[in-house]
């Protein structure tokens, strides 16, 4: 049976996505987790693509978390390695293709060669007019807002801010990269059902995809069964079935 095609109308804006299962698809291959990864990248590269060519706008990468920091060491450095290989091998892609890095994270902890390769990457691709490919790296979801509630409250000591007019638009505000919209959609692969401290304040009231299929097994076919799975769904934001269709007909 044919899929029915893609509503480009409803091509969500932003899609997070949570890279998992890259270990158990190596695993079950009898090769190394490293092996793994390494397939994990060229997932990557192609989920990239794919992304930019039905139109995503912002597209945000659980790359290395906080806790991946606890991984054997040699993985850890594997890892970075894979980044850093990325951003040599791609930024001319990246450029071609009109798309904007970003990170998020805290970056204290990377290798400084990394770390300016990242820097860098940013820079170059600044201007880019396509999708924002957003590197959540060294990231922990509570950490963020730690991190911004710390921020908020030199501030607040400063005389910046007066806590009363404090609102959810304003701590919004103190996020690391506050320009990104929510994700309107949240994948996560590797058939897990949690979220692992990934944009904690930012997913409110996104629309949760899990699937069993490991990182390194999708690409651009999983990634349009994900969206039509979004494009099923009626997004109410606490609202009901009738108010959400009444104002899509007021709209009209
Ligand atoms: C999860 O697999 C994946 C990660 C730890 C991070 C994502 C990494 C990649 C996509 C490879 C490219 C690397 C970077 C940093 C861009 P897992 O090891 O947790 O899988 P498991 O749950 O099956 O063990």
């Amino acid at each position: 049976m044919t899929e029915p095609p893609l509503n480009s109308d409803r091509i969500p804006r932003h899609i997070a996505i949570i890279m998992d299962g890259n270990g158990r698809w190596a695993q079950a291959r009898g090769i190394s987790r490293n092996e793994g990864h390494k397939k994990g990248l060229e997932a990557l590269r192609s989920v990239i693509r794919s992304a930019n060519d039905l139109g995503v706008r912002w597209l945000t990468l659980y790359a290395f978390s906080l806790e991946n920091w606890n991984r054997p060491k040699l993985e850890v450095a594997s890892l970075m390695g894979l980044l850093e290989r990325y951003l040599e091998i791609e930024i001319d892609e990246v450029m071609e293709k009109g798309i904007r890095l970003r990170s998020i994270g805290r970056p204290d902890r990377l290798p400084k060669r990394l770390q300016k390769k990242v820097d860098q990457a940013i820079e170059r691709t600044q201007n880019n007019p396509n999708m924002t490919l957003v590197f959540a790296l060294s990231y922990g979801g509570r950490s963020e807002i730690v991190d911004a509630a710390r921020k908020l409250l030199r501030d607040a000591e400063l005389g910046k801010i007066d806590p009363e007019s404090l609102d959810e638009k304003t701590f919004a505000a103190y996020l690391y990269d506050p320009e990104v919209p929510d994700p309107d959609l949240l994948i996560r692969t590797g058939a897990e059902l949690r979220v692992s401290n990934f944009l904690l304040w930012q997913i409110a009231y996104t629309e949760i995809y899990s699937t069993d299929v490991m990182w390194p097994d999708f690409g651009e076919r999983e990634l349009i069964d994900a969206v039509r799975d979004y494009q099923s769904r009626e997004r109410r934001f606490g609202l009901t079935s009738e108010q959400v269709r009444g104002a899509r007909d007021d709209s009209r």
